[in-house]
């Protein structure tokens, strides 16, 4: 596996999406934060107004500490735009997120918005999902050894993600199973099943969601779809 990049170039492209007075919803990661800068430089330097809201407590933090205004999700029935990252992205641009733990925000800021942005470096686009060998599922606490276990009866072995010594707790307070996957699994059966799992709160499969990908390619970024 490449070392990720973080695709600055595809970040700062991402801003010829965005038009005055929209409400943009913020991801999670590498890609994310370098929208980020890009989209409060263009808010200090050249007055754009937009609403943000953020994917993530870390996301918001920046967001705030960067000066862009935010907007409540609880008033919003739609975004205009989300721009995130991803960990692969196969050539249907179905994706793998949540290697940095935010992908239930991430998903339901995905599933309102009207286009879906997608930044990432040519290293995450992969023939067949899998290919980077994680997927992340978020479950409740209460619920994890179950969870292990009825992975692993699906054929995923799962290990809980751990951080600084002790478990990863995500910003709704749950846990990440972090599961061994391979390019041969039938995703979109897997996906279900994963789901059906009680305590399972979410998989880190984006499936048949039509982001618009924007891939770096060393100096270029190419536009994968509408
Ligand atoms: C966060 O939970 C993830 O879904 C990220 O969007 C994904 O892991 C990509 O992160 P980077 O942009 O840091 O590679």
């Amino acid at each position: 596996m490449t070392d990720a990049v973080t695709p600055v170039l595809a970040a700062e492209r991402a801003l010829e999406w965005i038009e005055p007075g929209m409400v943009i919803g913020l991801g999670t990661g590498r890609a994310a934060v370098a929208f980020i800068e890009a989209l409060a430089r263009s808010h200090r330097e050249r007055g754009l107004k937009v609403l943000t809201v953020s994917s993530s407590l870390a996301t918001a933090a920046l967001a705030r500490r960067l000066g862009l205004p935010e907007a409540d999700l609880r008033d919003l029935e739609n975004l205009d735009l989300t721009v995130d990252g991803a960990d692969e992205v196969d050539p249907d641009r179905n994706l793998i997120k949540g290697l940095g733990g935010a992908l239930l925000r991430e998903k339901v800021l995905a599933s309102i918005s009207r286009r879906w942005l997608i930044c990432v470096g040519a290293e995450k686009c992969v023939t067949r999902l899998g290919a980077r060998g994680v997927l992340p599922v978020e479950v409740v606490p209460f619920a994890e050894s179950v969870c292990v276990r009825a992975l692993d009866r699906l054929g995923l072995p799962a290990q809980v993600r751990q951080s600084g010594g002790a478990r990863f707790v995500t910003d709704n307070g749950n846990h990440v199973l972090d599961c061994r996957i391979a390019p041969t699994l039938d995703h979109a059966r897997l996906a279900a099943a994963i789901r059906a799992i009680p305590g399972v709160v979410e998989t880190g499969y984006f499936l048949d969601m039509s982001p618009t990908v924007l891939v770096q390619h060393n100096h270029q970024v190419e536009v994968l779809g509408g």
